[in-house]
């Protein structure tokens, strides 16, 4: 059931087929246990509400799950999946742990700053194009130095090897938008 605290949320409401979909994700769970489709829900809220979770987002959720914002605030901020501001078209997420670390990520993390002309983790490119975060171990370590960007890996990076991606994402984005 949809909590009644979803009309007082200050968010534009989901769409019909997003809304359908969060109803389905809630009842997975017991009565009283819709907390536990929170990840679930933040992740369709990201792809409905602009690629971000914004603090009235995050309070619609909390409505949705019938919840505390700050239950919301709690996981959306702990997990470095999710974007808290808002971000380009494509976020490249780069490991940095240990054995990512050891084959170079640092020098991929400076190359791809000085690409795109920023000055630190977590900044977005002039042009709106890519945004740059780090995150911990995402499970592929014998093959790094790598980086996420939507659901796709890509590994084994080199300078060269992030040039042609960046030139892969623009000329999908280019193309997406030129059949629209
Ligand atoms: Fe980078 Fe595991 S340390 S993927």
């Amino acid at each position: 059931m949809i909590s009644t605290l979803e009309t007082q949320a200050k968010r534009p409401p989901f769409s019909p087929e997003k809304m359908a979909e969060v109803q389905g994700v809630i009842k997975q769970f017991p009565e009283g246990k819709q907390k536990s489709a929170i990840l679930r829900v933040l992740h369709i809220a990201e792809e409905e509400f602009g690629g971000w979770l914004s603090p009235e987002t995050m309070d619609y959720v909390a409505g949705l799950l019938d919840i505390q914002p700050i239950e919301v605030y709690e996981v959306a901020t702990f997990y470095t999946m999710f974007n808290m501001q808002p971000t380009g078209k494509f976020v490249f997420e780069v490991c940095r742990t240990g054995p990512c670390m050891l084959v170079g990520s640092d020098d991929i993390i400076e190359y791809i700053k000085t690409k795109l002309g920023i000055s630190k983790v977590g900044e977005t490119s002039a042009d709106g194009m890519f945004t740059l975060k780090t995150a911990e171990c995402l499970g592929a370590c014998g093959y790094g130095p790598m980086l996420q960007c939507g659901k796709v890996y890509h590994e084994h990076l080199t300078p060269a090897k992030v040039d042609a991606l960046m030139d892969e994402y623009r000329a999908k984005y280019s193309s997406e938008n030129n059949n629209n």
